[in-house]
């Protein structure tokens, strides 16, 4: 496997706060990065040695990108198809294609999660109204439709939860190849935060207990409050998702924990660094996004140990103004992702607190 070593250039597709995190890693190691993104005013541009503004679609500003960096990467799995190609044919590109291509789509994501023997939500395809009927019967409710591309922070989605919320469906979907999911009856959300590098070896963090509001994630908490047999089943389960895979990099395993049964369910794959492994920043031996870097250069994988209790809070819209609290707070860590426009519900920044019970 190729390594690649300090002192080279990483390209990084996308310049939200995760280009960014990745680059401000990256540069610790001696990295120089070069952000390949379509927005003017992209955080991760502040933080970066080189940046490219043009559509994921110019292919020739795509290849000159390529052709500077000696591996890239990305940090949001809708990157185009056609994009990963030709970035692929000019560089390195780590992860490859396979987990874009089965992290983009519910339905291919959720085949592939059972074909790796891991338990997902029932689910049935749809695109039509008579197609939703038709798993309506199959799945029944409480159910959840669901756009199979774009979806996140749960646009794209509907509860079903009683029989005429079906007829609020198509108006979601708007005629998208959809699926309809059975609820999951969960006791809590977790996510597996695991690397693989490009030699193979894989290491997980401690599992993280997710708190979303508003669809959106609130907190992530470490150590879930999951029995060791959980904690190690899961790990389990995302390092078994990585090796089918073949990842090469960071990528997140979303699931869901009844507590009775002990049975996990897994939601979905995110290939990438994820909002759910950001307390890893200060609160792990190794924070995601140098495990990121180092498992897309082949670089030994560092320890990942927590450091003890440690909660994530997301800052979303004004939050982000409130400086001064977190700042006066002697156990928290504020970061603040540079973006001007502190629109209600967007993501402006996090902060971390290491051993505290706040
Ligand atoms: N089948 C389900 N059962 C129970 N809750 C669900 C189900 N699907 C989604 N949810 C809830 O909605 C959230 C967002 O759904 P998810 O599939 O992760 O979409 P997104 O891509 O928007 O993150 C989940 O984190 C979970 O809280
Ligand atoms: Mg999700």
């Amino acid at each position: 496997m190729t390594q690649i070593k300090p002192g080279s250039k990483i390209g990084i597709l996308g310049g939200g706060q995760l280009g960014r995190m990745l680059a401000m890693a990256a540069s610790q190691l001696g990295y120089r990065c070069h952000i390949f993104c379509p927005d003017v005013r992209s955080p991760a541009f502040h933080v970066a040695a080189d940046f490219t503004i043009a559509e994921y679609g110019n292919e020739d500003a795509l290849r000159e990108f390529a052709e500077s960096v000696d591996v890239a990467t990305y940090e949001f799995e809708n990157v185009p198809a056609r994009t990963a190609e030709i970035v692929a044919q000019e560089t390195i590109l780590r992860p490859g294609a396979k987990a874009l291509e089965v992290s983009q789509d519910r339905l291919v994501e959720k085949d592939f999660l059972n074909s790796c023997g891991v338990k997902t939500a029932p689910y049935k395809a749809f695109e039509t109204q008579e197609q939703l009927d038709a798993a309506y019967k199959e799945i029944g409710r409480p159910s959840v439709a669901k756009t199979r591309r774009f979806g996140y922070d749960g646009k794209g989605q509907l509860m079903i939860k009683a029989r005429k919320d079906i007829d609020g469906v198509m108006d979601v979907t708007k005629g998208a190849p959809s699926i309809l999911e059975g609820f999951v009856n969960f006791d809590r959300e977790i996510s597996v935060v695991v690397a693989r590098s490009a030699s193979g070896d894989v290491a997980a963090f401690p599992v993280g207990e997710n708190v979303h509001t508003n669809h959106i994630l609130d907190t992530t908490t470490v150590p879930a409050q999951i029995s060791e047999v959980i904690e190690a089943k899961a790990k389990v389960m995302a390092t078994r998702i990585a090796n089918a895979l073949e990842y090469v990099g960071v990528m997140a395993v979303e699931m869901f924990v009844s507590d009775g049964s002990g049975e996990i369910v897994v939601n979905e794959i995110a290939p990438r660094v994820h909002n759910s492994g950001h307390w890893t920043i200060e609160g792990a031996a190794t924070s995601q996004f140098e495990q990121h870097i180092r498992a897309i250069c082949d670089l030994p994988l560092g320890p990942t140990e927590a450091r003890g209790k440690v909660v994530m809070k997301n800052l979303l819209g004004k939050d982000i103004l409130d400086f001064e609290t977190y700042l006066s707070d002697p156990k928290a860590y504020y970061h603040h992702y540079g973006k001007q426009d502190p629109r209600d519900g967007r993501k402006m920044g996090h902060v971390t607190w290491v051993n505290t019970d706040e």
